[in-house]
């Protein structure tokens, strides 16, 4: 079904897209097992602020040559993204030891982490079973590459865990693959479905990278300043479990920092009100802001490859709000 190219606006379009994205999402999940509906009922509450499926449909729209349309090819491919964002989450939180997640209990902490285990397992496999639907190979293929740089991601990270030395370019290399390779591809893919020529494909990709990355350094210092109230999800686990982030990075990278004694004691204590506290008076938290807005304005600079305007506008302000957001 296509939406009809009439004279809704583009945030019209763009809530009923995301509507037919949740429908998607849950029939592909509906299982007559309770034990599995049970569960992905469950991790269907981690759906928050569908960044990754609004990212695909606007790209998509922005790059139409003519009308702004979302058509089922954009729709499944946007339940996609969004059904491997959610596996990764589910097995992050496994990593983690965390506990709570979009303010509801994770998987691990309710059922274990054998069950958030194949639960997340149970995810990924539903997203590629409901993109072969589309019956683009392609899409597959891009989203298996996708996947396999999520996973290096991590793995890279989980071998520098507790490692001082860890330096602003391999934080930078985790952040790419762990997050932004996915967050690219989602704008890369909707300009694709499109039919956006390869220039502009190129270029969504690079939007959606550079968001990905600041979205991710935005994450990290929620996760170092913010308070789990209001990020609604269990915070200061970075510390806690050995993994060196932006503000961090670039206050031990000052060699002769006077705090740097109390900075190392702070992480050796996994003292997260103290570390919080010397990373914002020394300007570090100031530092890694800066890094992520940069990327955000870099971002922004590749948006008037978007061939409808109005799209582009949507776009600007969604682009800001990666940084400024507090949860
Ligand atoms: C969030 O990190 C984690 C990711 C963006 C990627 C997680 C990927 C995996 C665990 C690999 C598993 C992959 C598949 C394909 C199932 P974070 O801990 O900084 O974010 P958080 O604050 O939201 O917990
Ligand atoms: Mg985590």
């Amino acid at each position: 079904m296509k939406l009809a190219a009439d004279s809704s606006t583009i945030e019209e379009r763009l809530a009923d897209g995301l509507l037919r994205v949740e429908r998607a999402f849950d029939e592909q999940l509906q299982s007559a097992l309770p034990a599995v509906e049970e569960l992905c009922r469950h991790a269907e509450r981690y759906r928050g602020k569908l960044l990754r499926p609004t990212l695909l449909l606007l790209s998509g729209m922005g790059s139409a040559q003519d009308a702004p349309i979302i058509d089922d090819r954009h729709v499944v491919a946007a339940a996609t993204v969004e059904m491997i964002h959610m596996a990764t989450l589910v097995h992050d939180d496994v990593l983690d030891d965390a506990s709570i997640r979009r303010r509801c209990p994770t998987v691990n902490a309710l059922r274990g982490n054998e069950t958030a285990v194949i639960l997340g397992d149970y995810l990924i496999s539903n997203a590629f079973h409901l993109c072969s639907k589309v019956g683009d190979a392609s899409l597959n293929l891009r989203l298996g590459a996708v996947t396999n740089a999520l996973c290096e991601g991590e793995l890279v990270q989980l071998s520098r865990r507790h490692d001082l030395s860890l330096d602003r370019a391999t934080y930078i290399q985790i952040v790419r693959r762990k997050t932004a390779v996915l967050v690219g591809a989602c704008c890369e893919i909707g300009a694709r479905l499109s039919g956006a020529p390869t220039e502009v494909v190129d270029a969504c990709y690079r939007v959606g990278e550079r968001l990905g990355i600041a979205f991710q350094i935005q994450d990290d210092l929620l996760d170092l300043t913010g308070d789990e109230a209001t990020v609604g999800k269990s915070i200061g686990r970075d510390l806690e479990k050995g993994k060196l982030t932006l503000p961090t990075i670039l206050f031990l990278e000052r060699e002769s920092s006077k705090d740097r004694v109390a900075v190392l004691r702070a992480i050796e204590l996994r003292d997260g009100a103290a570390l919080k506290s010397l990373l914002l008076a020394s300007g570090a938290v100031r530092g890694a802001r800066d890094f992520a807005c940069e990327l955000v304005a870099d971002a922004r600079k590749e948006l008037p490859h978007l061939r409808q305007p109005e799209v582009r506008a949507v776009f600007e302000t969604l682009a800001d709000k990666v940084v400024d957001r507090a949860n």
